[in-house]
Parts: C-alpha cells; structure tokens; sequence
C-alpha cells in the first residue's frame, strides 16, 4: 500500500478553508492508504512565537484533527517536535542541498522581501519538509498548488542523496493535488487566512458563524433585494457548493438569479448546510476539549509509532554514511 504524509502548522483551530482545502480529503484518504499526518511546529518557530501560544496551537490544530474525522485506528497523527528525527535528517539534507536551489524557492524569496532580518531556517525551510516526507519513504503527499515547488526540491534532495552514497533509500514523493477550488475568505476579495481575519472557525458555535456570515460579501452588482443576482461571481454560491447537495446548489442559484431569494435568505440556507457537517465535528471537539488526556495519549501513540520508523530510516542513513 502507499504511503501518504502531509503536514500542518500548528496554527490554532482549523478554519473551514484548511477544512474543505486539505484535511477534508486527508480524512478520506484514510481509507486507501497508509497516511501520517503531522503539526509540524518546528517549521512555525521560525519567526516570533509565544512558547505558551505556540503549545496551545498545537494542541488546538491537533484537536481539530481529530474532531474533523482523523482516526487514530486508521493512520498517525503526531507533532513534529515529538520525533526529533525530523531535524537530524534535515542537517544531514542540507549537505546535499544546492543553496541555488533554496534561494530560487518562491516562498522564500517572497517572505525574505517582506522582511528586515532573515534567519537561516526560513532559507531551509524545505529542507525540513523535505526530511518529513523522505523519513517515511512516503510516495504520496496531499498538498495544495503553493507547495508543489517545496516538492520538487524534496525529489532532488532524494536523488542527490541516494546518488551520493549509492543507495536507493529515498523515494521520489508526487504531490496529490486537491481538486477543491481555493476557498476565499468572508471578504470575497483574497484566499481564506487567519492572518487576514476572513475566516471561519470549524469549531465556532452557529450564533457566531451567522455573525460573520450575515455581513459577508455577496455578488457586488446585486445592491437592492430585488436586483438579480450572479450565482457564479458570489462567494457564498460557492461555499454552498461545498456544503450542500446539488439540488440545493441548483435551487439557490435559481432563486439568485431571479431575485426570488435574498442574499439573507440564500445566507441560512448555507448555514443550515455548513452545520449539517460541522456540528458533529465542533460536538466531537468539545468533548476531546474536555478529556485532554484523550488527546495527550492519542499524540503519544502516533509519536511512537511514527518514531519506529524515523530511527529505523536513520539508522540506515548513519550506516551509509559512515556517521555514529
Ligand atoms: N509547508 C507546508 C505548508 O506550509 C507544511 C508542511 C511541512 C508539509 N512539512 C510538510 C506539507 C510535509 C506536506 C509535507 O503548508
């Protein structure tokens, strides 16, 4: 069977976006392969962090993992930080790593600019992401079109490497790309992003996701109730399509287009849909929230298993190499 592994920063609760984008798709990917997922929080100290927000992240991101469908009987959920692994590999990766390379990656050339001083870990940021995927000899990894180009770098550093020392160790990882759209923020205007504040919590209560609905962005061109609307230009349109089924989606783009609904009227229809699958997940949350030694123990347990197979990789790389 395949190998699956994807990671996530430890960014707090999900929001629908991360949901729908990835980890809806993590979740059914389950199933089919073997998959390891994993908060990689040593990627997340790279600029300035709160130890005290960064454990609560952590926890909050893993929690949300779980409540959102990821079964600890089905595939391994654990936090970077636990397999120290991860790092030791990445050193040994960097030795094999054109700096060209790096300085070439668009995400690093993109938050290099935008910032006045620039440590070494963000330049190696890939090669961490690098050492995640190659650790488990993972064919498969679940990304979204940003990463592909961290990817390719991986499937270098594998070549390099095996070239190197004569070894096929390392597998080549393909990106499997999510079919799902981006999913834009309440704005309408810009992808959704904590950072940007146009979010949706997976975990918020129906009182607060309507807050944030009720004034969210629609098809600008419909000012009055009675203008029709655009179904394909609004932004809500599209979360319907994600969170109902098709005769619902075709019967709101109906009503928009001949302005026989309003836009807070198509707006509850989207929520009763959105709590349809949300409310087991936020109710599943709330009770790990409640039981944190359920959450504690189900990491413990992923750490260790996916720690049985990062020493034994690095065992390998150490006898190769001639290391200790
Ligand atoms: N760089 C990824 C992101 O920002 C997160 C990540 C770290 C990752 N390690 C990974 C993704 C390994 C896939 C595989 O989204």
């Amino acid at each position: 069977m395949s190998t699956i592994f994807s990671g996530i920063q430890p960014s707090g609760e999900l929001h629908i976006g991360n949901y729908l984008g990835a980890v809806k798709n993590w979740v059914q990917l389950q199933d089919r392969y073997e998959c390891i997922y994993c908060v990689v929080d040593y990627h997340a100290i790279i600029g300035s962090f709160e130890p005290d927000d960064l454990r609560r992240r952590t926890r909050e991101m893993a929690i949300s993992l779980f409540a959102a469908g990821l079964d600890p009987e089905k595939s391994t959920l654990f936090v970077q930080s636990m397999v120290p692994e991860h790092t030791e590999l990445a050193w040994i990766f960097n030795t094999v790593t054109p700096l060209g390379e790096l300085e070439r990656q668009t995400q690093f050339k993109d938050k290099a600019q935008r910032q006045e001083s620039v440590n070494a870990g963000l330049l190696i940021y890939p090669v961490l992401q690098a050492a995640d995927i190659l650790l488990y000899r993972a064919d498969l990894v679940p990304v979204g079109e940003d990463q592909v180009q961290h990817l390719e770098l991986a499937r270098e550093v594998a070549r390099k490497w095996n070239a190197k020392f004569a070894s096929e160790l390392f597998l080549e990882p393909k990106p499997l790309l999510t079919a799902t759209r981006r999913i834009m923020g309440l704005d309408g205007q810009s992808k959704m992003s904590k950072s940007l504040g146009n979010t949706i919590g997976l975990l918020e209560e129906p009182d607060a996701v309507w807050a944030k609905l009720r004034p969210a962005m629609t098809d600008p061109a419909r000012v009055r109730r009675t203008d029709p609307g655009t179904p394909e230009v609004c932004n809500i349109y599209h979360l319907h399509k994600a969170f109902n089924d098709e005769a619902t989606v075709e019967h709101v783009a109906v009503q928009c287009r001949s302005a026989g609904w309003g836009c807070i009227d198509c707006k509850k229809v989207l929520l009763d849909g959105m709590m349809r699958e949300l409310t087991p997940i936020r109710e599943r949350a709330r009770e790990l929230e409640a039981h944190p030694e359920l959450v504690t123990d189900a990491l413990a347990d992923g750490a260790a298993r996916s720690g049985k197979i990062a020493r034994e990789t690095m065992r390998v790389v150490r006898e190769t190499m001639g290391l200790r």
